[in-house]
């Protein structure tokens, strides 16, 4: 049967919530199935255990050795020399008993040693051939020095800005996740994952870290299984569907189970309804953290916990290594799950080509990186995830019209942090920033006064705002470029603040009393609350970590060369203590926008009604900026969806035209979305959904027919009966430029 057909077969069978038996897996090849087979009959139970023993290496190669000659370690992370590479794999091909060789893995999260911009940036070009692109390039960056194996995409739906993380995911919509997660699984391991410069990918972090408590990094998270399945579970699903070869548990437990330790996930759900058949890995220590969550007893518990719930590989806890086989031979570990898991590992090593090609040619490295293509690449990544959220015409600059500009703030010419979080690989020495591609492009016509007037982010010494200031009143226009540092962002990295840090809102507040048009560009790895800057300046383009290229990518949006196209991947909020997603439920209770807002409070006010509503009396009634929002030098109107039918039955597409034209010039993409409401369901259902999008572009003056054709199927969801199915009634469509315009269309799926 074609892998097509399978997977077809496969994604039929897994409509529905309740588990169901696969027939047959995405990939499978018997020759491998055949390997697999003869090479696990040889294998003692040492051997077999060895292989679900990851270790991370550094330091004299000679040191593991033993280990590896023995057997006991199946695969190795953050070794990227490809000398030390291949004599790793030497030990373990030339000089081991069974010649079975070492996985070697690293993050690389958005690029090798070219960074694109962190996976939040990424998803908010909604460009997923230029995603796919970007995890193509990095494979081939990273699989010249030996890496084989990548720890993305992650598919953690993210909403909480305060989770440092968030910088890694592709936001709060699980359809936008599952498409960037599907683009870069196809990018990294290509149709031929066995091909010299293919690498494995991750899905991580299974499931719901991103939901952690309070935003706060690897805490707690309370997903029931129905939000689970409509929201958090489609990312994986669609990296599953897609091929990925590996998936990652996540640290956090939810409703009480730590993932490293929950078989639901790992057996019921994974293997038995998604029919997946490859490897399961745990991060970090994370087997012997759930001692720390108190789900196991010690190391040894932990390890029989992880083993039994269905994860194979151990990611440096020493556990499985340690206890596996005192718990098989004590009957605690069936010898049969070890045999499976091993069966996994192995599979993904024969897909990967590892047998047939172990060693990787050194010679490889040579013009590998930061190729012309990669960084033209790079660059124009850095340009489509550019959001432009406040425009009162200071943009774009025009450089025949000003003679001097004042480039300030503490990013503007920052090389390290402009590459973000997770850019183990980059060199910020090959960094291009703000300050350093202005003066290239415009340093013969302009005259450019750098004055950072901040040390850094956090910097909050306001001595230099004067000056800056000043100097402002001096020039044409005011570049400052704002945001967080790398360190800021990232792992364990979580704010209870998200505004600008330090002295930067200082600054712009001065920098706006010069009276001179002041831009402000930031830079970040998530959702500032930005909301108080943004009346500080005339301008703002956000960029959320760009990379390597992000400095020539703002330049030319800034005067003008590139046109803003970039769209918000998660919603911003007014203040840190807020919570708002596009795709929320109403409540019994929205906010009208007519509620008292602290400012109106009337003094002696009593056991008032200030608007029984959801809405927050110290901020708003609503988010800052919605998810999907992005403006564009262009002026886009929206005029007119035309539904081929008004009533559709589930076997149906529903087919869609949009009328979307360029009223203004010049020339630029808009990315067209499709938001459906199911208006009345068994359970309460989000306010509205993405359904589609499409970046079309449009000439100035002209108008697109942006058609659309959506599965009935994709309105499915698990109702009250946790069937994963559609419900016939009334729905309502948009199409609009974000997920809070435009009026809907309305139409009914028949009984
Ligand atoms: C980290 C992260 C995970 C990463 C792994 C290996 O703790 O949680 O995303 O891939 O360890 O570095």
């Amino acid at each position: 049967m074609q892998r097509a057909a399978l997977l077809a077969v496969a994604m039929f069978l897994f409509s529905s919530c309740s588990p169901q038996r696969t027939v047959g897996t995405v990939g499978s090849d018997s020759r491998i199935e055949h390997s697999v087979d003869s090479l696990l009959r040889l294998m003692t139970l040492e051997e077999k255990i060895g292989q679900m023993n990851q270790i991370s290496v550094g330091g004299d190669v000679e040191s593991y050795a033993e280990h590896i000659r023995a057997g006991r370690i199946g695969s190795i992370l953050n070794e990227t020399d490809p000398v030390k590479v291949n004599r790793y794999q030497k030990m373990a091909v030339e000089e081991s008993r069974l010649h079975i060789p070492i996985l070697v893995g690293r993050d690389v999260i958005h690029g090798f040693h070219t960074i694109f911009p962190i996976p939040l940036g990424l998803a908010s070009t909604f460009d997923t051939e230029l995603a796919e692109k970007t995890a193509r390039a990095a494979a081939e960056e990273a699989s010249a020095t030996g890496v084989k194996w990548t720890f993305s995409p992650m598919c953690d739906l993210a909403r909480d800005s305060r989770w440092g993380r968030i910088a890694e995911s592709s936001g709060e919509d699980p359809l936008l996740d599952a498409q960037m997660a599907v683009a870069l699984v196809r990018g990294y391991q290509t149709d031929d994952p066995s091909a010299p410069d293919a690498i494995a990918a991750c899905v991580k972090h299974f499931f719901g870290y991103g939901a952690a408590e309070g935003g706060r990094d690897y805490n707690s998270t309370y997903i029931p299984e129905r939000q689970m399945r409509n929201f958090f579970l489609p990312p994986f699903k669609a990296g599953i569907d897609a091929g990925v070869l590996t998936v990652m548990t996540s640290f956090n437990d939810n409703d009480g189970v730590p993932s490293t330790g929950n078989s639901h996930l790992l057996k019921d759900i994974l293997r038995k309804e998604w029919g997946f058949d490859g490897m399961v890995v745990s991060d970090w220590n994370s087997t012997l953290e759930m001692v720390n969550h108190g789900f196991a007893a010690n190391g040894e518990d932990a390890a029989r916990l992880a083993a039994n719930a269905g994860c194979e590989m151990d990611m440096m806890s020493f556990t499985y290594i340690s206890s596996l086989k005192r718990l098989v031979n004590d009957g605690k570990v069936k010898e049969s799950d070890i045999d499976a898991a091993v069966r996994d590992i192995l599979r993904v090593k024969y897909r990967l080509g590892l047998f047939k090609r172990p060693y990787v040619d050194t010679t490889r490295t040579k013009g590998a990186f930061y190729k012309k293509e990669t960084l033209a690449l790079a660059e124009k990544a850095a340009e489509e995830s550019a959001v432009l959220l406040k425009n009162d015409g200071a943009l774009p600059l025009d450089a025949s019209k000003i003679s001097r500009i004042l480039v300030t703030g503490p990013m503007a010419d920052s090389p390290y942090d402009q590459l973000g979080t997770w850019a183990f690989d980059g060199e910020k020495g090959h960094t291009v920033t703000p300050l350093a591609a202005l003066k290239e492009r415009y340093g013969d016509r302009l005259q450019i006064t750098y004055f950072p007037a901040l040390k850094n982010s956090r910097d909050d010494n306001k001595a230099g705002i004067a000056q800056a200031t000043a100097l402002a009143r001096q020039c044409d226009a005011v570049l400052a470029f704002l945001g967080e540092e790398a360190i800021l962002s990232g792992e364990a990295h979580c704010l209870a603040d998200i505004s600008l840090k330090g002295g930067q809102s200082s600054l712009l507040e001065a920098l706006k009393k010069s009276g001179k048009p002041v831009v402000a560009s930031i830079m970040a790895g998530r959702a500032l609350c930005i909301g108080k800057d943004l009346e500080n300046c005339d301008a703002m383009l956000y960029s959320f970590h760009p990379g390597t290229m992000g400095g020539p990518a703002i330049a030319k949006l800034i005067f003008g060369e590139a046109v803003p196209s970039g769209k918000l991947p998660v919603t911003f909020t007014n203040a840190s203590g807020e919570v708002w997603y596009y795709n929320r439920t109403n409540s019994g209770r929205p906010a009208t926008g007519n509620e008292i807002l602290l400012k109106d409070i009337p003094e002696n006010a009593g056991q008032t009604s200030l608007g029984n509503t959801s809405f927050y009396i110290d901020s708003s009634t609503k988010p800052l900026f919605p998810f999907g929002f992005g403006l564009s030098y262009a002026k886009f109107s929206y005029d007119g969806i035309k539904l081929a039918s008004d009533v559709v039955t589930q076997k149906d597409s529903i087919k869609v035209i949009a009328y979307v034209r360029n009223e203004s010039g010049p020339d630029a993409e808009e990315v067209v979305q499709v938001y459906i409401r199911d208006v009345v369901g068994s359970i309460t259902r989000p306010l509205k959904e993405l359904k589609a999008f499409k970046r079309v572009l449009i000439p100035a003056g002209q108008t697109a027919e942006v058609c659309f054709a959506i599965p009935v199927s994709d309105l499915a969801f698990c109702g009250l009966d946790m069937k994963k199915k559609v419900e016939p009634g009334d729905f309502e469509l948009w199409v609009a430029g974000d997920s809070d315009s435009g009026k809907p269309v309305t139409f009914k799926v028949s009984e």
